[in-house]
């Protein structure tokens, strides 16, 4: 079209009579950078973290399911950063994975996020940049997505981030983030245990009060072993997504690094005794949140609560027929690496460790050149994990939530899975996102030393 004169001039006075308000707003900001936080019990010095927004722990972002999540990364630290969606069924462009999606931000530098939310659920965000230091400095948050409706009715909700710092005597942050040590071996764990950044985080409820709750293991490395006292549980969701039936916490709930679970607590506890969220430790429980009972809420014990409206796109996958492939996990202390095990070109075993790569998947340490997977959009994988090696290890898709293959059908929807030492796990998932998936293992340290690869989805 031939822009007249004319119409220029039209164009340009038009856009002068818009209000102001009508321009693109710019999007709100997710400032990353240092912090300071009183993090140790009174009497300690403050610790310098690094946060969002001013704070670590990040910010809350609550939206509702099908929402829009825009913030601007604004990056003020002293190294580059991105930030990851944890469990979203994202956009690709805005996964946040430096190298596979985007490049990293620099210091001064910032980057547009901008995507809708599919799912309602518990996620999370945290900096996927170096992340074995960058989480270790408190550079995450909850991302919490509502269900238009169809939540169930609570008297209160509760998101904890269940943490894991290693501090020193006078309360700093260990700096030894690169530790070779720990990364061939369970990672970076810590030595102080926190609750939304408290070392004794407490609430007061009610005798018969129902809560929601929504835990996230946001540590580096540590796999938590939960147990409920005095209160009688559900779980709802895992990961995000809801199961079809509620079931009853029986025992321990096991939260390996990045997972999630919507739980539905009731206060059975006397009025004046205190119930428990419960980190199961070899020395016995310590009191990972603290219910303190007064008062009466209910009248009575309700009934059991009903399931979650279910997310979209999540029936159960034709997984007969699917494309079968192999993840076997090597390395590690008390491991062995293949002689086959290469990166980037073949490699001395010397070599990658100096490299500090100890870990490989399918002998390879660091993320391979090619994908693991090249699927067609919608095609049905299965892939088989094998845990080769002496520890635990936490594998996360991006972009995707699959099942495992139990005997009994398929299992719930997750977007991490904790395969043991010597184990197999199975998991199946429809490749319907389409673009580049990071899959690696969140023990953050393993994924830095060579834990993971990617899965291209046409
Ligand atoms: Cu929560 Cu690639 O990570
Ligand atoms: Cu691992």
């Amino acid at each position: 079209m031939k822009i007249t004169r004319r119409q220029l001039m039209g164009g340009a006075a038009g856009a002068l009579l818009l209000p102001a308000g009508a321009r693109a707003a710019a999007p709100a900001t997710l400032r990353a950078g240092p912090v300071e936080r009183q993090l140790a019990p009174e009497g300690y010095p403050p610790t310098a973290l690094w946060g969002f927004e001013g704070s670590a722990p990040g910010p809350e972002i609550r939206l509702t399911q099908g929402a829009r999540l825009e913030r601007r990364l604004v990056n003020d630290l002293p190294q580059p950063t991105s930030v990851h969606w944890h469990g979203i069924r994202i956009d690709n462009a805005m996964d946040g994975v430096p190298g596979l999606t985007q490049q990293a931000v620099p210091p001064g530098g910032q980057f547009d996020y901008a995507f809708r939310l599919p799912d309602a659920g518990t996620y999370w965000y945290h900096a996927h940049n170096r992340s074995t230091e960058q989480v270790a400095r408190g550079l995450y948050g909850p991302l919490i997505v509502e269900e238009p409706e169809g939540a169930p009715e609570v008297d209160a909700e509760e998101v904890l981030l269940i943490g894991d710092w290693r501090m020193t005597r006078d309360a700093q942050l260990s700096p030894d983030f690169d530790s070779l040590h720990d990364r061939a071996h369970g990672g970076r764990i810590g030595n102080y245990v926190t609750t939304n950044g408290s070392g004794d985080w407490t609430r007061p409820v009610r005798r018969h009060d129902r809560l929601r709750l929504r835990l996230i293991n946001v540590a580096n490395a540590r796999i938590f072993e939960l147990a409920l006292q005095g209160l009688e549980g559900w779980v709802l969701a895992l990961d995000g997504m809801p199961l079809d039936r509620p079931e009853p916490v029986q025992e321990t709930l096991v939260l390996a690094p990045a997972q999630r679970v919507d739980l539905i607590v009731d206060v059975t506890a006397e009025e004046g005794d205190t119930a428990y969220l419960v980190q199961l430790t070899r020395e016995g429980g310590l009191s990972q949140a603290a219910f303190p009972v007064a008062g009466q809420g209910a009248q009575a014990r309700r009934p059991a609560p009903a399931a979650l409206p279910p997310n979209p796109n999540t029936g159960l996958p034709e997984v007969s027929g699917a494309r079968r492939l192999d993840l076997r996990m090597e390395g590690g202390a008390m491991g062995r690496l293949s002689s086959a095990m290469t990166v980037q070109g073949p490699k001395s075993m010397q070599g990658l460790m100096q490299d500090g790569l100890v870990w490989a998947l399918n002998g390879f340490a660091g993320l391979p050149e090619a994908p693991l997977a090249e699927a067609a959009r919608g095609e049905a994988l299965r892939v088989m994990l094998i845990n080769d090696t002496a520890f635990p290890h936490g594998m996360h898709l991006h972009g995707h939530h699959f099942r495992e293959v139990q005997e009994r059908g398929l299992g719930p929807l997750r977007d991490t899975i904790l395969v043991d030492s010597g184990a197999r796990r199975e998991i199946a998932l429809v490749a319907d996102n389409p673009g580049d998936w990071l899959f690696h293992c969140h023990m953050l340290g393993h994924q830095a030393a060579g834990m993971k690869t990617w899965l291209r989805v046409a």
